[in-house]
């Protein structure tokens, strides 16, 4: 079917030009292809960058989703490509899938540039994808519609729901307790995982759909389907249609991403007491934008937001109860007030326009802001002397009496030595000292291994204990919990403050005065500072050597340094 709608001049057909001799060339190969001419000149060809991969648990449904995508785009009168990139499978991926966000980012923009292409439907969602995908559609500038992979279902354990990765954390810790059998564990980690679709926890993977959503990437409401519903097919579909009316109008990242978006973005983050990963993403998106994001930023909007969503790993509930509850368009409808509505959306619509006659169903989970579950945001952004450019605590995730602590510091320089100590019954450790790990950081991990919540040593988790303080330039899954400050800035692999701690030093955790601080005089941290040797660069060839070399601190998004914004990238030349 041909579009009726006004001729555009398409990017495609800069490839597809039969006066050239490679324009013929590039027809031929369509035409080998199974496409017909009709089919490339006036239709929009649409990408469709798929993060499928048989590693991938939280993606395993995307093979199948990509034809209700492909349906979308043919009934629009558009032509479906479909292009696999890098999946990102987040439990599988070692040192970690940090290291390859940028990676697929490079992928999907370099994928989108260097073919012929006139807009794209990225489908992904576990962790480290969403972001990835749009970092680079972003930096590509064409339009672009996001399909979330969608939530898996509730876990299921002899009658107990489960959340992922908050419980897997919880039952380990009563394993090594003894309170446990190990047949229960085994049946427990056997009935986490029920379906195709990524953690049902407000983790980093729903955070950050809920992030893209909101943004104006998804369709409403897309983000909170979980994968397996008839409902997630059909918005697959009807993002296939709209990408092609996206090309038609013309409406690209440029045209969506604004200061505004992105402090939406913020405030929903806040709202749904969303993953501490989300930070980083977020200033990395914003900054493949050109927008300069600081972590004051999330304080100040954090203070502005309340918390409404009573969803783990600080609430109660999980994402399937999310959406029955009316999702995140009834969230955003709850707290129109704090957004700004007229940013424009890939429906070609506004926020404001998208989320009307959206209502919350159950208000056990998800509140409003004339009755929230906290009336401030739960991300902290703590400085000091252990941590200049910021470090980040989930609080509304950790033990309100370690909120105003001081402890003395038990300092790991690697996770290795921390997990062959951790449960030494000579550790000298008690309820109230600061677990330490060191070198976890963006190079030193490399990429920021998800390292952050310290397990808390068994002599302890026998007495009962279930928190402690806990300081890293690691990361930390959004599904984790406790007090844990992460993303320690700069790193100390580099030369940062907590590289100059040692064992027995007083740390002082101050949430309301938003300090860390070790308490040793400035003369003692730059005479242990003289005697510091620099650290070796960790990889001497490959992606991880340009890793090493160009990534960014955790406050300025991890992105790679030569991808931020410097100037258009030319358009491949065609002959
Ligand atoms: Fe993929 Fe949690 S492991 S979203």
């Amino acid at each position: 079917m041909q579009r009726k709608k006004k001729f555009i001049k398409l990017r495609s057909q800069r490839w597809f030009s039969s006066d050239t001799l490679r324009g013929s060339g590039h027809i031929s190969r369509i035409l080998q292809l199974g496409l017909t001419e009709e089919d490339i000149e006036k239709k929009p060809i649409i990408g469709i960058i798929n993060t499928w991969s048989e590693i991938n648990h939280c993606h395993s449904h995307l093979k199948e989703r990509a034809k209700d995508v492909k349906k979308g785009i043919l009934q629009a009168g558009g032509v479906p490509i479909e292009m696999p990139a890098i999946s990102l499978a987040e439990v599988f991926q070692k040192p970690s899938t940090m290291m390859y966000r940028n990676f697929l980012a490079m992928e999907t923009e370099e994928l989108l540039r260097s073919y012929p292409i006139d807009g794209c439907v990225l489908m992904g969602g576990c962790d480290k994808t969403t972001p990835g995908l749009l970092m680079g559609a972003i930096s590509m500038n064409i339009p672009t519609i996001f399909v979330p992979a969608g939530a898996m279902l509730r876990g299921h354990w002899r009658g107990e729901t489960l959340g992922s990765g908050s419980d897997i954390w919880k039952y380990w810790d009563e394993l090594r307790a003894g309170n446990i059998s190990k047949r229960d564990w085994k049946e427990m980690i056997e009935g986490i995982a029920r379906s195709p679709g990524t953690c049902m926890t407000m983790g980093t993977a729903s955070t950050m759909t809920s992030i893209a959503e909101v943004m104006g990437f998804s369709l409403t409401n897309a983000s909170s389907i979980p994968a397996p519903d008839s409902g997630h097919r059909r918005m697959a579909t009807y993002s296939g249609r709209r990408i092609v009316d996206m090309v038609i109008e013309d409406l690209k990242p440029s045209d969506i991403i604004t200061e505004k978006t992105i402090a939406n973005a913020i405030k929903v983050l806040m709202a749904l007491g969303g993953s501490t990963n989300g930070l980083i993403h977020v200033i990395a998106l914003a900054r493949r934008a050109g927008i300069e994001l600081e972590l004051e930023h999330f304080e100040k909007i954090g203070l502005e937001t309340p918390y409404l969503a009573n969803l783990r790993p600080a609430g109660k509930y999980l994402m399937e109860d999310f959406y029955y509850a009316g999702g995140l368009g009834a969230l955003l409808q709850g707290m129109h007030r704090l957004l700004n509505l007229a940013e424009k959306t890939c429906t070609g619509k506004t926020l404001g326009d998208n989320i009307e006659g959206y209502k919350i169903f159950n208000h056990e989970v998800i509140k409003t802001p004339d009755n929230p579950i906290e009336p401030a945001g739960g991300l902290i952004v703590l400085k000091g002397n252990l941590a200049p450019d910021g470090a980040v605590l989930k609080a509304n995730a950790a033990d309100p009496k370690f909120h105003e602590h001081i402890g003395k510091a038990i300092v790991f320089d690697n996770y290795n030595e921390m997990a062959k100590k951790i449960d030494d019954p000579s550790l000298d450790v008690n309820p109230d000292s600061v677990l330490i790990l060191r070198n976890s950081g963006p190079v030193g991990g490399p990429g920021m291994p998800e390292w952050g919540m310290l397990p808390i040593p068994k002599k302890l988790l026998r007495q009962g204990v279930r928190d402690m303080v806990r300081i890293s330039d690691a990361r930390m899954s959004g599904t984790s919990y406790g007090t844990c400050i992460l993303h320690v800035a700069p790193e100390s692999w580099v030369g940062g403050p907590l590289s100059l701690v040692r064992s027995g030093d007083l740390i002082e955790v101050n949430v309301p005065l938003r300090k860390l601080e070790v308490k040793v005089s400035k003369d003692e941290l730059n005479s242990r500072k003289a005697a510091q040797k620099t650290k070796p660069v960790k990889f001497s060839r490959g992606y991880g050597k340009i890793f090493s070399e160009h990534v960014l601190q955790a406050n300025k998004g991890c992105d790679f340094d030569f991808l931020e914004p410097a100037g258009p990238t030319p358009e491949p030349e065609i002959h």
